[in-house]
């Protein structure tokens, strides 16, 4: 293969995941930058005045979210549509990752940029078309094939990117993967935050929560494993903090989407030639930041018990798994071939 023109003179190769919850960039240089996928804007001139700024993104529109008008740009993994707001704030959050990315002087800007398995056709035009205000040439790849490029898995392997907004499945076969072989399901971990939300406010109707609060609490407990020890957490109840159990919650909303998980791995195996579903059942990874939950390579593991001895491979990391495998495709591979892997854009510049 040629060499690739990350070297060349001009190009600059970015990888880019823009997630439901949190969007991530990786440049050649080395350089890594991770933002929460919120933007706000300032309501009235007082507003204004305490922000400093006409504008706020990731953790600073979470901070100051009570006076600011916000958009959660992304849903289901792609860019919102139908709201002008929204595709604002995603072009405020694409223009914010190019920002983090620390590009050179006289570069020309060249991302890969992972969509979910099953991203429309509209919603990746929409993608485009605002990529390109910021870059000089943008591709779109799925994310799973990305993950599998990082992890070097890409023949006879099972990708499995437990998002937000999306669980993407995806099946390995020593080729770019199609339509047939990707599946998305909209019951992730937006998903689990609501259905914990829901029943601890059953539970303790007088608790103070709130969807953050939630999602911070699946983030620092979630399990779906019983005999790890009552979860403990302080939650407020009318303004004093008191020690409350929420074990059974906790395990039962972790729990809500791993029939579905498991009914959709078990039919990516059968979609394995025989003589590689051993292989395959061997290359299990599991990727995105609800892998991060204790107990899904376990359950996946026994639930696949009849199909011989399968093999999960939580991967390092995963919050770079996409934009990391975007930049190694993007450097690989010369900027020419690009729109080989997936739909492109360039603005010529
Ligand atoms: N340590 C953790 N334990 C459990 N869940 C976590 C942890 N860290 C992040 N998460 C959850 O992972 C999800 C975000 O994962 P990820 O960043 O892979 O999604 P995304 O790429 O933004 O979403 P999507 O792929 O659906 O567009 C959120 O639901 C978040 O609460
Ligand atoms: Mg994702």
């Amino acid at each position: 293969m040629p060499k690739a023109e990350s070297a060349s003179e001009s190009n600059f190769i970015v990888g880019i995941d823009l997630g439901t919850s949190c969007s991530a960039v990786v440049t050649e240089n080395g350089v890594k930058g991770v933002v929460e996928s919120i933007v706000g804007w300032p309501q009235d001139i007082i507003g204004l005045k305490v922000l400093g700024n006409s504008i706020a993104i990731g953790d600073t529109a979470l901070e100051f979210r009570e006076f600011l008008e916000i958009s959660y740009p992304l849903a289901n993994g792609v860019i919102k549509q139908g709201v002008q707001r929204d595709l604002e704030a995603a072009e405020e959050l694409i223009k914010h990752i190019i920002s983090l990315a620390e590009v050179p002087e006289k570069k020309k800007i060249c991302g890969i940029v992972g969509v979910p398995a099953k991203a429309s056709q509209q919603s990746k035009q929409i993608l485009l078309d605002l990529s390109k205000k910021h870059m000089n040439q943008v591709t779109l790849i799925s994310e799973p094939f990305a993950i599998a490029y990082r992890e070097e898995r890409l023949n006879n392997s099972i990708i499995i990117d437990l998002g937000a907004g999306t669980l993407n499945f995806c099946t390995m076969k020593g080729r770019i993967p199609d339509e047939n072989s990707q599946v998305s399901l909209e019951k992730a971990g937006n998903y689990v935050d609501n259905v914990l939300f829901d029943s601890l406010k059953r539970k303790f109707p007088d608790a103070q929560l709130t969807p953050n609060i939630v999602k911070k609490l699946k983030e620092k407990h979630g399990t779906i494993l019983s005999g790890g020890g009552n979860i403990m957490v302080e939650l407020r109840i009318h303004g004093k903090p008191q020690t409350l159990d929420i074990t059974e919650e906790m395990i039962s909303a972790c729990s809500t989407f791993v029939p579905n998980m498991i009914e959709e791995i078990k039919k990516l195996i059968v979609s394995f030639d025989p003589d590689f579903q051993e292989e395959a059942m061997k290359n299990i990874m599991l990727a995105g930041g609800m892998s991060k939950i204790k107990g899904y390579d376990s359950v996946i593991k026994e639930s696949l018990s009849d199909y011989g001895d399968a093999q999960i491979h939580r991967i390092d990391d995963p919050m770079y798994a996409v934009a990391e495998g975007a930049l190694k495709i993007g450097t690989d591979i010369p900027v020419k071939y690009w729109s080989q892997l997936g739909e492109t854009v360039a603005t010529g510049k």
